[in-house]
């Protein structure tokens, strides 16, 4: 089972444009290869404010064949969007829900985000593969790619660069310790 991170950002590190919420902001490449990392996994993982943001859109989907997992310090406070199999909550940490996905016979989670997700996973040394879009774009203000108050230094090799069109990177690290 391998836990995969797969994020978009701007030059300068930024999730988010500015204070918008979301990456809609994010070029058609990306969209295009964000949509294939989702149809790789069978699992996305993403903290309690990116799921706030995407509920509409992630409810009405509920039975495209995968689980979504949100992370959060109070699961009791969404018991009513349960739906087990499909839309769960939980405050485990990083190696106990990889340990469970594993043990629920699932392959490959997709890590969403965001900024504090992203640092959790990539401080708990569960993620296999970053997978990172890079647009020719520079905020100065957004939320950051591993933004939280936690200092993480995990160790990356890039094994793979790829143009998504002339202006957007698919930069494929993996982890080397
Ligand atoms: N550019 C991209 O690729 C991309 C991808 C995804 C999201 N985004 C954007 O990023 C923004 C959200 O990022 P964010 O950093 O503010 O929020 P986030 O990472 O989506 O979620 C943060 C929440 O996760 C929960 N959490 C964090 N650490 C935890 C821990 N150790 N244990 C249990 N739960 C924990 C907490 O939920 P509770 O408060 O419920 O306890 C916390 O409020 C949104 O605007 C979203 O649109 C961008």
């Amino acid at each position: 089972m391998r836990v995969v991170l797969v994020a978009v950002i701007s030059l300068d590190g930024c999730l988010t444009r500015h204070h918008d919420e979301g990456a809609s902001w994010a070029s058609a490449a990306d969209k295009q290869h964000f949509a294939s990392a989702l149809a790789d996994a069978d699992v996305y993982l993403m903290g309690s404010t990116t799921y706030t943001e995407a509920r509409d859109n992630i409810r009405k989907r509920l039975d495209s064949g995968h689980r979504r997992i949100i992370i959060t310090r109070t699961p009791e406070k969404y018991e009513h969007d349960t739906v087990r199999g499909q839309l769960e909550f939980t405050s485990d940490t990083p190696h106990q829900i990889a340990d469970r996905m594993r043990a629920d016979g699932h392959r490959r989670c997709a890590v969403l985000g965001g900024g504090e997700i992203y640092n959790l996973f990539l401080g708990s040394g569960v993620v296999y593969e970053m997978q990172l879009t890079l647009e020719p774009r520079v905020f100065g203000d957004g939320k950051r790619l591993a933004g939280a108050s936690t200092a993480i230094d995990p160790k990356l090799s890039l094994t793979k660069v790829d143009h998504l069109s002339d202006d957007t990177l698919l930069l494929t690290y993996r982890r080397s310790e």
